[in-house]
């Protein structure tokens, strides 16, 4: 049998993209199409302005990426489209665009569950997967550690009870008055600062359990701010950032080690983050684990995850019921 072609759609926010690839995990067309730019005046996403601008960006993009991957939509043997979670109405767009392809081609369809295709991202572009593994994974929406022991075989271990990662990253630079999104410019600017000028607090870091708190974070933040005179801008963004990376590099040390598991796998937008990827190799090296980070490419939305998801699950004959909708609520475990 030749190896299988998989098409997929990622509209779940505010990046509409298209994605080829061929099994195992041959990347062979990556588009994006980011609306940062529409959302930056509104300080962040508008669900009506994102799902009016993927319905034109859609057609092109399919295009396009067919153009880029030498191949026809007669070619492809499925089609895919992430599920849930996120913006309904965006959602909607391209779960009814792949659903319609696979219908009027006569194909296999496979929602997937956008978190899923997060998790799994690490293990693209032509890493072989393992399992057992935790997973942390940490974006805009979500931040959660996951235990896989195989596809569509996940336990969760814990999650943020309040804001998600990328969401502090977000509110903290909006409070500095930086754009939209907050987290690469955070980023940027804490390259120049000292992460030990301010001391804020490690929320839940002596919790006992695998769950996550950063309300508490950007509250400090908000109350020190009044108090800050002169250029502080790069040392409270690295003194927030070492926060956010510390909590996240021992929880998800300590769930590795107290499961038993060797390799540590980080995905999502805010695996991005240039201190989070040092300190995370840092103490897997030290706990002498294995760690997969998600390539910076793949870290933030896109169709190539999605497209990597389905194929597993293609293989594996999972089909996704016509009947069923997108779901802004989908959950992964
Ligand atoms: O995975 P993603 O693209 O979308 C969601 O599924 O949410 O994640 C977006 C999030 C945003 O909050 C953004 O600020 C954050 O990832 N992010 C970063 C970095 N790059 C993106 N956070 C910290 N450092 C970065 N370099
Ligand atoms: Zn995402």
């Amino acid at each position: 049998m030749s190896r299988p072609l998989v098409l997929a759609i990622e509209t779940s926010c505010d990046e509409t993209a298209v994605a080829i690839l061929r099994a195992p995990r041959d990347i062979l067309a990556s588009e994006v199409a980011s609306q940062i730019d529409l959302h930056k005046r509104y300080g962040g996403v508008v669900p009506e302005v994102a799902s009016r601008n993927h319905l034109p960006k859609i057609r092109p993009l399919i295009e396009a990426a067919l153009h880029r991957s030498g191949s026809s939509l007669t070619d492809i043997d499925c089609f895919a489209a992430t599920r849930g979670p996120g913006l309904l109405t965006s959602l909607l767009v391209g779960y009814s665009a792949a659903k319609g392809l696979a219908i009027g081609l006569g194909k296999p369809f496979i929602g997937i569950n956008h978190l899923e295709g997060h998790l799994l991202s690490p293990f693209l572009p032509g890493i072989d997967r393992a399992f057992p593994s935790i997973g942390l994974i940490v974006s805009g929406g979500h931040t959660m550690l996951v235990r896989s022991t195989g596809i569509g075989a996940y336990r969760l271990l814990g999650r943020t009870l309040d804001d998600a990662a990328g969401e502090a990253f977000d509110k903290v630079a909006k409070l500095l008055g930086l754009p939209y999104p907050g987290g690469p410019e955070i980023d940027r600017l804490a390259r120049q600062g000292n992460p030990k000028k301010f001391d804020l607090p490690r929320s839940m870091a002596k919790s006992g359990d695998f769950n996550f708190s950063f309300s508490g974070l950007k509250t400090a933040v908000r109350y020190l701010l009044p108090k800050l005179e002169g250029d502080f801008h790069a040392d409270l963004c690295a003194s927030f950032q070492e926060a956010v990376v510390d909590v996240l590099v021992q929880k998800t040390i300590r769930a590795a080690e107290r499961s038993g598991v060797q390799l540590v796998t980080v995905s999502g937008g805010v695996s991005a983050n240039s201190r989070l990827r040092s300190k995370m190799l840092e103490a897997t090296t030290s706990a002498r684990l294995d760690l997969k980070l998600a390539s910076p490419s793949l870290s933030t939305d896109n169709a190539a995850m999605i497209a990597y998801a389905a194929l597993e699950r293609y293989q594996l004959g999972y089909r996704t019921d016509l009947r069923e909708d997108a779901d802004p609520n989908l959950q992964l475990v």
